[in-house]
């Protein structure tokens, strides 16, 4: 369960207006008659999915476990960003001595990069998961040409069967590639989008592959489905995450800044940048979702959020209990004068410092909101991202915004083919 906490009170938010305004949202995103409503998909997949995926996504992830020391996941935007973040926050901060590793390709075009990635799968037994629903992303299909011609020259015949696809059911270059060359096959649903598909094979088989509990994960997600399928919005605290930005954009708040203090979750603030960003910033409005990682941005961005323009709110995404800590210690000899600190945990360091910062920046005229999530492991994760592409949605809704195409990024595409005299454009 994710709680919440605003410096202003949550019932001056709620509104008999502004609840009015929400129940609308919520029979209209329930009953499927809101703006892009053919892309509702994610809203009760936890809750449906069947056991046969699961089945088949769990062999999967074994056989790459025993195939495989290094898996390539191929994939931009939402085809990369979920796995990416679920992984990061679960993984030790320090290379693991054993088990599959899991690296990214393809989520940008840096020649340098690919190439020590080839020269750093030599040796190791190798397997590629290339990602896209469209299949036809320029950026992962050109790091998919590499790697392919890599796996081929390695593995002769064998390539086929270390590489596997995720894409549309029915269309695109990928799917094509896929049948011909009879690879492994995901579908990524065609009522998904990528920035909410991380609980479909899209982000499932690459977190399952590096050994985390996808059923807890799903659990976690089914638990969000369920609890935030509720129209008490004085206990629905993703709805009220969704009332308070909006009220805030109102009130001429126009960025959020999500801040963490624990290191572990900076590609769940990308994958929410993501998820906020290319949802709601369209038509000359949304919020832009920026992120800092605290304490470290406390001595840099800091200074900007504490006495900047005024046009900034904060979120703060705490961590109640540390999977793992250390507690400060008494020195015979208190050279560094830290032997005040003796018997406090760095996890009350950081409790302590979230205290701090918030009393300085709310002084320095900065609204906040907390998110707070009992821990970090697989159950939390699942919980805490269904949440977020509830409110995503509920957000958008607010402002009259269909949260699920992104005509902007396709702008920015067909610029890059016409400049490329790719053949059509
Ligand atoms: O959320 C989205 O829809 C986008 O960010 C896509 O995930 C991204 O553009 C990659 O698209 P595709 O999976 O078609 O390669």
């Amino acid at each position: 369960m994710v709680e919440i906490t605003f410096s202003q009170s949550i019932g001056s938010v709620l509104t008999l207006e502004k609840r009015a305004q929400l129940k609308q949202i919520h029979e209209d995103l329930y009953s499927k008659k809101g703006k892009g409503s053919d892309f509702l998909g994610w809203l009760d997949w936890p809750s449906t999915l069947d056991s046969a995926f699961m089945e088949k996504v769990e062999k999967t992830a074994t056989q790459i476990r025993d195939k495989a020391d290094v898996l390539v996941v191929i994939g931009i935007g939402g085809s990369y960003l979920g796995a990416k973040a679920v992984l990061s926050a679960l993984d030790p901060y320090f290379k693991k001595e054993t088990g599959l590793e899991v690296v990214f390709a393809g989520h940008q075009v840096s020649g340098e990069y690919l190439k020590q990635l080839l020269a750093h799968l030599d040796g190791k037994r190798v397997m590629v998961n290339v990602i896209s629903k469209s299949g036809k992303t320029t950026e992962p299909a050109i790091a998919f040409r590499f790697l392919k011609d890599y796996m081929e020259k390695r593995y002769g015949q064998e390539a086929a069967e270390r590489i596997i696809v995720t894409t549309d059911a029915e269309k695109g270059a990928l799917l094509t590639l896929a049948e011909e060359n009879g690879y492994e096959r995901f579908v990524v649903p065609a009522d998904v989008g990528g920035r909410y598909s991380v609980f479909t094979a899209v982000g499932l088989v690459p977190i399952a592959a590096a050994g985390y509990s996808i059923k807890d994960l799903l659990a976690g997600a089914a638990d969000a489905e369920k609890v935030y399928n509720n129209i008490n919005f004085d206990e629905n605290v993703a709805v009220q995450y969704a009332a308070v930005r909006h009220q805030l954009y109102v009130e001429g708040y126009t960025t959020e800044v999500m801040a963490i203090f624990e290191p572990k979750l900076s590609f769940v603030q990308e994958w929410w940048k993501q998820l906020f960003g290319e949802s709601e910033g369209k038509e000359g409005k949304g919020i832009f979702p920026a992120s800092v990682s605290f304490t470290t941005d406390l001595h840099s961005m800091g200074q900007y959020i504490q006495d900047g323009k005024r046009n900034l709110f904060e979120t703060f995404l705490l961590v109640q209990e540390a999977n793992e800590d250390l507690t400060v210690f008494e020195a015979e000899n208190d050279g560094d004068e830290l032997n005040y600190l003796a018997g406090l945990s760095l996890q009350e360091f950081n409790h302590v410092a979230h205290k701090g910062t918030s009393s300085a920046h709310l002084d320095g005229g900065v609204p906040q909101l907390s998110l707070t999530i009992p821990k970090i492991d697989e159950f939390q994760l699942g919980h805490l991202l269904y949440f977020y592409m509830l409110s995503c949605a509920y957000s958008a809704y607010m402002l009259d915004i269909n949260p699920f195409d992104q005509p902007g990024v396709e702008d920015y595409k067909n610029n890059v083919f016409k400049l490329l005299n790719k053949p059509g454009f």
